[in-house]
């Protein structure tokens, strides 16, 4: 068992006052799921299966809840991480300004790829869906902080300042050293870190599928079954629907004009 593991009931009995009080500012105890995930990421530097557990006995929900909540969200960890993650909007309004530029300096700079821990385990990187600030694409976030209008200058600053110990933004709790790739195994069950069933296939550990996604997987293709003809690639369904709906609306307007 690992220190952090064995450490962990002390932590949970120490954080749990805040997160009473947490609980305690909404009508509904799941409200507080997301602020009480950001407490233990805090402390621990991820979100931890014990983590997900404690979380979900304390909201009485099920741990597949917790989990599948946080595994949506860009802003949690499910496995130990650098004290320093690196994140890039890979969305469209980021991709017109430049994005796919961004993301190779990054990777050539940082010397790993996307999903990815340098070896002393200063800096991850991931590639992520759109962060809501399309105005100042290209964008990404250091340790969940935003960086606007990235360019190779900004690139060079960040990545120095983040070597020298210098960043503007405090590093990451670090209590488990982070593995090469911090993505999350499909075979391994909840409670050992993995995904839970409904989220297998989808190769981020935080991104629940979609067209973003290069699994191309969609949860609904897995949760409901619409037979045959509804399975596949999402991008290849994107395309097919927004052409039916380009016809569909051209033959409206044809007609309005008869
Ligand atoms: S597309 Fe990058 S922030 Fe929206």
């Amino acid at each position: 068992m690992t220190r952090r593991r064995q450490a962990f009931p002390a932590l949970l009995e120490r954080l749990r006052p805040e997160c009473e009080a947490i609980v305690a500012r909404y009508e509904q105890k799941h409200s507080a799921l997301l602020p009480i995930m950001h407490v233990f990421q805090q402390h621990e530097g991820f979100v931890s299966p014990e983590a997900i557990g404690a979380v979900a006995k304390m909201l009485e929900l099920t741990p597949a809840v917790v989990e599948s909540t946080v595994s949506f969200y860009t802003l949690f960890f499910r496995k130990p991480v650098g004290k320093y993650v690196v994140q890039v909007c890979r969305g469209l309004a980021c991709t017109i300004n430049g994005a796919e530029d961004v993301m190779r300096m990054f990777r050539e700079k940082i010397g790993v790829g996307h999903l990815e821990t340098t070896a002393d385990g200063l800096i991850s990187y991931e590639e992520v869906e759109c962060l809501a600030a399309c105005d100042r694409a290209t964008c990404g976030q250091v340790n969940l902080e935003y960086v606007y209008d990235l360019d190779e200058k900004q690139i060079d600053a960040l990545l120095a300042a983040i070597r020298a110990g210098t960043y503007a933004a405090a590093p990451m709790a670090q209590t488990e050293k982070p593995e090469r790739t911090w993505s999350v195994s499909q075979g391994a069950s909840v409670a050992n870190g993995g995904k839970s069933p409904g989220a297998r296939g989808v190769q981020s550990p935080d991104n629940a599928g979609g067209i973003g996604d290069r699994s191309g997987v969609i949860m609904l293709d897995r949760i409901v079954d619409l037979g045959p003809s509804f399975y596949g690639a999402t991008h290849e369904r994107a395309v097919r629907e927004s052409r039916d709906v380009v016809e569909l609306v051209e033959e409206e307007n044809a007609h309005a004009n008869r």
